[in-house]
């Protein structure tokens, strides 16, 4: 095996080798977090130690493949600005020869400890899982425990899907969920628990497929957690396998949560039904943290698997980071915003009241461009459709549309006509209220919008000219009005 230290070494070369490729892309986004080089998936780790904000990340330095993983770091005060940090862990020892998969960060007695995924494949392809732990004092030099793995291979009755652990402390006792597969290839979440990190016992299935009167819920259940929310727990899940039904699970796979009641004695769960966390495109395997102002914190990763075929890849790299985005309760429904940090990066405010758009398209002085935050009221009165049309070229024949749609009370984002990159489009119901309130953010090349202060987002990566800089906003079929309009250019972070 190769040594840890050459590992990294190697792969900060091939960063530094490519960086003039990577740095000429203009996709590279000015405030979502990206790998230097190669690709990026999974949020891991994401946690407060010592006051800073940290998150790793599912890294392939080597390719814009999912090859051997590595886990990546950046760090932060205030999760809008990220320093990015050396690589945290490679795939040196023999438990984790085909990688560092997912898992998660703990502090233990001022030591951050992370815990994740040994991943082992042998020359006919066989699977091996170990679970294991790395420790740091200062959050940047790692050390793997020395009696890894914590956990060898999978419990009975489930095959080696059996990764990703999000542990925590509750009354004294870590726990664990972990996402698995049941020999006859069922999705499941698993709840362990520990007294001291190392020695692990399962309690039992918190949930899964064709379980709780769940019926037939997928193979795989990817990248779990679990957190009390407003008196609630919480299981957040990615499961494989759903297939798409009218609007929902749209996606390759899906990310979503589900709202109950988590016994610890026999580790099952209560639950409502499952809810997709993001309406729209790249969203996949989030990961939460709470931080010292009790909030709620999550990070997904802004794309998906098996999307290998994104535009950056021409100039080596893949995938980036969703915004942090804060978790409330309400009505047993997930509401989502953004972290008000991200109100420290804007500059330029531009702002219009009260604009009558009847039946037509109009457009605004100093509202356009690429890398900026947007808060757009809408207050209808008999338009049947409106929306704001993003990254327009001049002939129109670029361009990314958010829509209401009245007749059918449902929220669109269409990327038919985005650009280069994957197409297609995505809605959500959304009740008529007569009002809607859009928060845009817009990077070189994402879009995220927050619906009515976080009742539904929806995500998706775009890849227009770099020259499709218009925003018109538009009527059909009567008028709106633009109650209020706010439109901010975004300090660039990377
Ligand atoms: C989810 C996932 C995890 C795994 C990791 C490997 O995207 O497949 O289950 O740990 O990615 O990179």
């Amino acid at each position: 095996m190769i040594k840890n230290e050459d590992l990294i070494k190697k792969a900060n070369k091939e960063i530094e080798k490519n960086k003039s490729l990577v740095n000429s892309d203009y996709y590279r986004l000015k405030y979502h977090i990206m790998p230097p080089t190669g690709l990026l998936n999974d949020p891991n780790g994401f946690i407060q130690f010592k006051g800073e904000y940290h998150l790793f990340y599912q890294f392939h330095p080597f390719g814009t493949n999912h090859g051997l993983k590595y886990w990546g770091h950046y760090k932060s005060i205030d999760l809008v600005n990220w320093e990015a940090m050396p690589i945290a862990l490679a795939p040196s020892e023999w438990y984790e020869s085909h990688g560092c998969y997912s898992g998660s960060a703990i502090e233990d007695n001022g030591i951050l400890t992370l815990i994740y995924t040994g991943n082992v494949k042998d020359k006919q392809g066989n699977r091996e899982t170990y679970q294991c732990l790395a420790m740091s004092e200062d959050g940047v030099e790692f050390e793997k425990y020395k009696d890894n793995p914590v956990i060898h291979n999978q419990p009975k009755g489930y095959t080696r899907h059996f990764r990703d652990p999000k542990v925590w402390k509750k009354d004294g006792i870590w726990y664990m969920v972990i996402g698995a597969q049941t020999i006859k290839e069922e999705g499941r979440v698993l709840l362990f628990k520990s007294k001291d990190l190392k020695s692990w016992d399962m309690v039992g299935e918190v949930a899964g497929s064709n379980i709780n009167n769940l019926g037939d819920f997928g193979f795989m259940w990817e990248c779990p957690d679990l957190f009390e929310l407003n008196g609630k727990d919480i299981l957040i899940s990615s499961p494989q396998g759903i297939k798409p039904q009218g609007d929902l699970y749209n996606n390759i796979y899906q990310s979503g949560y589900f709202v109950g009641k988590v016994d610890y004695k026999t580790g099952n769960m209560q639950h409502e039904d499952f809810v997709e966390l993001d309406r729209g495109f790249e969203f996949y395997a989030p990961q939460t943290t709470l931080d010292d102002k009790g909030r709620r914190i999550l990070i997904a990763w802004m794309g998906l698997p098996e999307e290998e075929d994104h535009p950056t890849t021409e100039k080596g790299w893949i995938h980036a980071m969703t915004i942090p985005r804060v978790l409330e309760l309400k009505e047993n429904k997930i509401i989502q915003k953004p972290v008000e940090e991200m109100e420290n990066i804007r500059k330029n405010l531009a702002k219009y009241e009260n604009i009558k758009i009847n039946s037509s398209e109009i457009m605004l002085e100093n509202i356009s461009g690429d890398v900026l935050e947007m808060e757009a009221i809408f207050e209808v009165d008999d338009a049947y459709e409106f929306g704001v049309k993003l990254r327009c070229s001049d002939d129109e024949k670029e361009k990314t549309i958010l829509y209401y749609d009245r007749k059918m009370q449902k929220f669109i984002f269409d990327r038919e006509n985005s650009g280069k990159g994957y197409k297609g489009v995505r809605r959500c119901y959304i009740e008529d209220k007569k009002k809607l309130k859009l928060n845009i953010f817009l990077d070189t090349s994402s879009v995220e919008v927050f619906i009515n202060d976080g009742q539904e987002v929806f995500t998706g990566r775009i890849y227009p000219d770099k020259q499709s800089l218009g925003i018109k906003f538009f009527a059909k079929g009567g008028s709106v009005i633009l109650k209020e309009l706010r439109k901010w250019d975004i300090k660039p972070v990377f």
